[in-house]
């Protein structure tokens, strides 16, 4: 598995599609929903807007933007796994008044119009991109002047904290071999790898603002473990 590279990426999540939901509950207890619903509620949508959830895997942020934004909003998600995809279509059918549409597309490379949505957010996307500098760009070449974004992620604790030993503790003796258990150990294995290179929530920062955001704040939850970036365009 290599970190970073869009084509082993993309197979990754093609291949746990199937159990993705299940073993997100089971390795946050849950509480995933509850980070989400923090990231929401700091970007605080208002019904009427258009916002787009980039790297939207089975679409359960994209669900509770688009009942935000109801009735007048819309929210269109994006993945570049075709799985996911059908799994967030599956999702949206049991809700069909909500305004939610689907794109298959690297994020990267959505081809969408500049500055044409009110809100961008990005769950757990930027760490897997293959330059998240240039994730950073695209969401603000999206937004419209002012509109804001948010970016939960893990956070990159320092080296040696307390916090980073129990990110490695948590994720190299619990996750890793829960997940061998059903015969996904390198996919899992691969988070750890995937926050080697992933900057510290102040270069997050730095970087955001060097690419012309107007303000960038990095929030801190979960005791540490996870990271949300807000910016304004
Ligand atoms: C860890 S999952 C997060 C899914 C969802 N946002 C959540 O919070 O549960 C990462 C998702 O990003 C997608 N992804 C990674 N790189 C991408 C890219 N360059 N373009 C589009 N989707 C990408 C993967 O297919 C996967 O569904």
């Amino acid at each position: 598995m290599k970190p970073r590279d869009p084509k082993s990426i993309q197979n990754l999540f093609e291949s746990i599609s199937h159990k993705y939901d299940f073993l997100n509950d089971l390795f946050s207890f849950g509480l995933h929903r509850l980070w989400k619903k923090n990231l929401l509620s700091l970007l605080e949508p208002s019904s009427g807007e258009n916002w787009i959830d980039l790297c939207c895997g089975t679409g359960d942020l994209s669900l509770a933007l688009a009942k935000l934004v109801d009735p007048s909003g819309s929210v269109l998600g994006v993945d570049f796994s075709n799985s996911q995809i059908v799994q967030a279509r599956k999702r949206s059918l049991a809700n069909s008044s909500l305004a939610i549409s689907w794109l298959k597309e690297d994020v990267l490379n959505t081809g969408l119009p500049s500055g044409s949505f009110d809100g961008v957010v990005m769950a757990y996307g930027l760490r897997n991109l293959a330059n998240p500098e240039a994730g950073l760009k695209e969401i603000h070449r999206l937004l419209k002047p002012g509109a804001q974004a948010g970016i939960l992620d893990f956070n990159h604790p320092i080296e040696g904290s307390k916090t980073a030993r129990f990110q490695k503790f948590y994720l190299r003796s619990v996750v890793v071999p829960i997940a061998s258990l059903i015969g996904l150990r390198e996919e899992y294995a691969y988070l750890e790898e995937s926050l080697k290179n992933f900057p510290e929530g102040s270069s997050q920062k730095e970087m955001a603002m060097k690419l012309g955001f107007d303000k960038a704040r990095y929030k801190l939850i979960a005791g540490g473990q996870m990271g949300i970036l807000l910016l304004t365009a």
